[in-house]
């Protein structure tokens, strides 16, 4: 009876209904003085508890080295390369800990509202945050993240980006450890512009009057494609092209707001040319990454703006655009310089997680050159370790790497602040409305600029 019971207990697997099962069962035992209890005092009994103690004592670590498990949520798209080697070869290295990788939306501002709900909730079920480099600052000022400083020393951080090291930051602290770094860039059809002559576009003039060039020759039906409907991504873009008229957004220091000044206007004019004047489709007001990658690689433009995930997919076997691609930093205006928006993925750990330190080693693997090599060859995307640009093996697969890491260093944050998202959601709303003309953009700045200002002085 007793051992059918303790084996019912041991197919539970349950440590915690083991234990108290046993409790219980001593209590009762003590309670009732019963007839067991009298044979664990005499001497067989007391062999019986000996060998029960000692085999509960072999049993119970068996029973608690169950796997733990950590819970992480990315972008469906950016779960592939991870399922494809990654979590096997780190679960096994670590037997201990398994990876329930979660797949979200593919919108970065969708999955961000999705830890965000958890976290505010409470109980959250993520362990390690899969974060863009946009969100560590509002993570970080609500409490959500452990801060990783006393984890990892300032010399180990010298081997990553220092931009993407300090995206990770929040008021001095490390609250994310890189795992990819992403910028923002052109990319040209190399084969139309040498049959045409022109060299690679170096401002906004550059782009249209190619691009209409080659529209013109029957070489393509577009010109130029770009992420314009209303989410992160045309943030991404619009940080770019407002750089490049030499304006700003928010000034991270001093919290001033530049949306109203005439260098912001200029910009989106130079997108709302582009689809007066037929070089972008009129579409592309609706567009994300993704539907502008295929626009591109289907052979109907001739530039595109997007991150470097696009390279190896545009160069891929089956793709008609092979080795007729070049890239560059983004054009800006003449006597200014061109910007690429700094984007990317890191890895924290949630304060909330019940598994710190299994989340931790997680991040040294997934951060490690190792890891990184390995998912660089698998998805094309950039590295934040330093080292793989210039790695023999990486320049083999990815000849442009070297090439990307000078566009990195040209690369600018959008505004590294706590209150990003509202920002972000502000100038998404406004710009928005802009170039799909249902507001001048005189006004939809005014107005956009004004919110900001609000919210900024509302801290
Ligand atoms: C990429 C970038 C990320 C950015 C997003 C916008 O995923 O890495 O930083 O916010 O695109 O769509």
């Amino acid at each position: 009876m007793l051992i059918l019971f303790f084996d019912w207990c041991l197919k539970l697997k349950s440590p915690l209904i083991f234990l108290n099962s046993i409790k219980m069962f001593e209590l009762n035992l003590l309670k009732k003085k019963s007839k067991i209890f009298q044979k664990l005092k005499s001497r067989t009994g007391l062999f019986f508890a000996v060998s029960l103690s000692i085999i509960l004592l072999s049993i119970l670590p068996a029973l608690s080295q169950q796997p733990v498990v950590l819970n992480l949520l990315m972008a469906a798209p950016d779960a592939q390369p991870w399922k494809e080697g990654l979590l096997k070869d780190f679960e096994s290295k670590n037997p201990g800990i398994r990876i329930n990788l979660i797949e979200g939306p593919n919108a970065t501002n969708l999955l961000e509202d999705l830890y965000t709900s958890a976290f505010i909730l409470g109980d959250s079920p993520y362990d390690l945050v899969n974060m863009d480099i946009i969100w560590t600052s509002k993570f970080a000022a609500a409490g959500w993240l452990l801060d990783l400083d006393n984890r990892i020393s300032l010399e180990e951080l010298t081997a990553f980006s220092p931009q993407d090291v300090n995206g990770g930051r929040y008021e001095g602290k490390l609250y994310r450890i890189p795992m990819r770094s992403d910028v923002g860039m052109l990319y040209y059809r190399e084969d139309l512009l040498q049959q045409a002559g022109f060299q690679p576009p170096e401002t906004f003039e550059d782009l249209i009057k190619i691009s209409q060039a080659l529209q013109k020759q029957g070489k393509v039906k577009w010109g130029y494609v770009w992420q314009g409907r209303q989410y992160e991504g045309l943030m991404a873009m619009f940080m770019e092209v407002l750089k490049g008229y030499g304006g700003f957004w928010v000034k991270p220091d001093t919290l001033e707001v530049g949306l109203d000044r005439p260098e912001t206007l200029r910009a989106i004019a130079f997108l709302k040319d582009t689809i007066s004047q037929g070089i972008s489709p009129p579409g592309v007001t609706t567009y994300q990454e993704e539907d502008t990658r295929r626009f591109f690689q289907s052979g109907q433009t001739a530039f595109l703006r997007s991150w470097p995930y696009v390279w190896p997919l545009a160069n891929q076997a089956d793709s008609p655009l092979k080795g007729k691609v070049g890239i560059k930093t983004m054009v800006s205006n003449s006597g200014k310089t061109g910007a690429a928006c700094l984007g990317g993925w890191g890895l924290g750990i949630a304060k909330s997680s019940k598994h710190p330190e299994e989340a931790w080693k997680a991040i040294q693997y997934f951060t490690s050159v190792q890891a990184q090599r390995q998912f660089i060859f698998n998805s094309g995307s950039v590295p934040s370790r330093v080292s793989l640009f210039k790695d023999p093996e990486v320049i083999a697969k990815y000849p442009h790497y070297p090439q990307l890491l000078e566009v990195e260093k040209q690369a600018v944050l959008r505004p590294p602040i706590a209150q990003y998202a509202q920002t972000s959601d502000i100038l998404q709303r406004y710009l928005s409305a802009a170039l799909t003309n249902s507001m001048t953009p005189e006004k939809a700045m005014k107005a956009a600029a004004n919110e900001t200002r609000t919210l900024l002085k509302s801290r």
